[in-house]
């Protein structure tokens, strides 16, 4: 079978953000749209002929039929096998894990994680490196440089059944069609003792999984029903479909409300979890208990021995900057390195790679570990799990302990989702110029310690990124950020982060909107937003 080799024309849109390409449905079915983006990945990441790759998706709509055509590229670009989850689906934690185990150069992930899925919604595409992260700044960098001069692209008629587990073949190449779940499934059983955990769930430990109709639910029924004998039905929404049933596949308190109405109810669960639409996200809920993502990440690293896989101790940990410093008052506690990288996951990859850190979080619902290089949803659902069969204590007595010995982060982040672009960007410009001004001012009770543009220097590889997000410290440790979101596909998403520390365990057990209302005002009188962007309350307030 040989290679079509078909001329094309350069997108000027396609430098990844966040975490890969993310566009609408729409744009990626256009001409030569997506197999330019797929040609710009293999020819930055010069394989060798024969080379492997894992490919996979969350099921969303449009995954078939990309996975088609990435399998008919993959055969035309000289790769000797690709390894495929069965009707292409593949959780992004579950792709990372067989990166890894089975050494291939790397693996494309079709997501557009917790944005919405249907022919109106939204696609995506990235690329993992051969550690199982996500390809890092330079070669995303690289990939958009060639994006924007590529001529042609090649590609062969793919006709596979990825319906059927087996081997087939595409021209030279094999198509190994896997069961997507069993190597993750494996995974979490060498890492946490799910003897333990099952005779939690025997003793009455009622705990509810909200795979919200995205890739989770196979994984979730899989692991949690069937291996931990969790009850039938303990996993909700647990059918992936190609729209997410409609829904939002963002497991926090305004997405997963399904879930959250069962938390806070009558007779509620004593666990809640949910996970988003590629499976690296999670939600940690007790019975009408919220745990924000910085404290779980605080409190899986101050916990960590009592789980079989970390018994030897964590070797560090980080987050991104704006995320809590909750989790940096464990490692001090420790006496462990800890770090703070941009926001993305891409940035923890070096320092698990060389051994630095153990335990990695974002305060946007990811933890996760060195198990994979990516974040982990289920992974954490069943790090709490272990935990609480542990200590045989409700969620909030978890937090109410840890905060008494290390004090309380009071964390939010408000969200104003679809601000045009230049809006957003004048709070930004406005935050910025006010920096000479803000410095050691006086607002209420808050001194301005620093202000600043963050910048990062990895210290693994020396390369620095710059314009990270708009940082205003205060002397007591508070803290308020403004960055602009780099995964959104229509208009602008401004995130206004917001932190303050509480020592007094009395005052420790405030609503967190209340304990942080006096820095929400002054975020806002800082940034001009209202004025700006008419906008008077955030879209989403997690
Ligand atoms: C968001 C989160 C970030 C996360 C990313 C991918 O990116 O804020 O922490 O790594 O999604 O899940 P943002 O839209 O803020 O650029
Ligand atoms: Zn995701």
């Amino acid at each position: 079978m040989t290679a079509r080799i078909v001329a094309t024309q350069p997108f000027s849109d396609q430098r990844p953000g966040t975490s890969g390409l993310r566009k609408k449905v729409a744009t990626f079915r256009g001409e030569h749209y997506l197999e330019n983006f797929v040609q710009s990945i293999f020819d930055c990441i010069a394989a060798p002929a024969g080379s492997e790759l894992v490919l996979g998706g969350d099921g969303r709509f449009y995954n078939r039929e990309a996975i088609g055509i990435i399998l008919g590229m993959a055969a035309a670009n000289g790769f000797s096998k690709v390894i495929v989850g069965r009707d292409g689906i593949l959780s992004t934690p579950a792709a990372s894990n067989l990166i890894r185990k089975r050494n291939t150069c790397g693996g494309i992930i079709l997501s557009a994680s917790h944005n919405p899925g249907g022919p109106d919604g939204d696609f995506g595409i990235k690329f993992n490196s051969a550690n199982g992260g996500p390809a890092p700044e330079k070669l995303t960098e690289a990939i958009y440089a060639r994006s924007r001069e590529i001529s042609e692209y090649r590609i062969v008629d793919a006709d596979v059944d990825i319906g059927k587990l087996g081997q087939s073949r595409v021209g030279e190449m094999t198509v190994e069609v896997i069961d997507p779940v069993a190597d993750y499934a494996e995974l979490m059983e060498s890492i946490f003792d799910f003897e333990l955990i099952r005779d939690h769930l025997k003793s009455g430990f009622r705990i509810r999984f909200d795979a919200m109709h995205a890739v989770t639910g196979p994984y979730a029924k899989e692991i949690l029903e069937n291996r931990l004998g969790a009850a039938p039905g303990s996993v909700m929404n647990a059918v992936p479909l190609p729209d997410f049933g409609g829904g939002h596949p963002d497991p926090n308190l305004t997405y997963a409300e399904d879930l959250v109405k069962i938390m806070y109810g009558e007779d509620a669960p004593d666990f809640g979890a949910a996970s988003d639409g590629d499976g690296d996200r999670n939600m940690i809920l007790g019975s009408r208990f919220f745990v924000t993502p910085s404290d779980s990440l605080a409190v899986l690293a101050a916990n960590a021995t009592l789980v079989p896989g970390y018994r030897g101790g964590i070797a560090g940990v980080a987050r991104s900057m704006p995320t809590s410093a909750a989790a940096d008052r464990v490692a001090k506690a420790l006496g462990i390195p800890f770090f703070e990288t941009p926001t993305g996951w891409k940035f923890f990859g070096n320092l698990m790679d060389a051994g630095m850190v153990t335990l990695c979080g974002e305060e946007s619902f990811g933890t996760g570990s060195n198990h994979v290089r990516e974040k982990d949803g289920l992974w954490a659902v069943l790090f709490w799990l272990n935990l609480l069969a542990n200590k045989k204590i409700p969620v909030e007595q978890m937090l109410l302990g840890h905060w008494e010995k290390y004090g309380r982060n009071y964390y939010s982040r408000h969200d104003y989702e679809e601000i045009p672009a230049d809006a957003a960007k004048a709070v930004i410009e406005k935050v910025r110029d006010s920096f000479g001004d803000l410095q050691g001012a006086q607002l209420g009770q808050y001194r301005v310690l620093f202000c600043d543009d963050f910048s990062y220097t990895d210290p693994v590889d020396g390369s620095i990124s710059t314009g990270q997000g708009l940082r205003i410290g205060f002397t007591d440790g508070s803290r308020i950020v403004f960055r602009l979101s780099g995964t959104g596909t229509s208009g602008a998403t401004l995130r206004v982060y917001l932190e303050s520390f509480e020592a007094d365990v009395a005052k420790q057990k405030m609503d967190a909107q209340d304990a942080l209302s006096e820095l929400i005002a002054i975020s806002r009188k800082i940034s001009g937003l209202v004025e700006i962007t008419g906008r008077t309350a955030p879209t989403v307030i997690t």
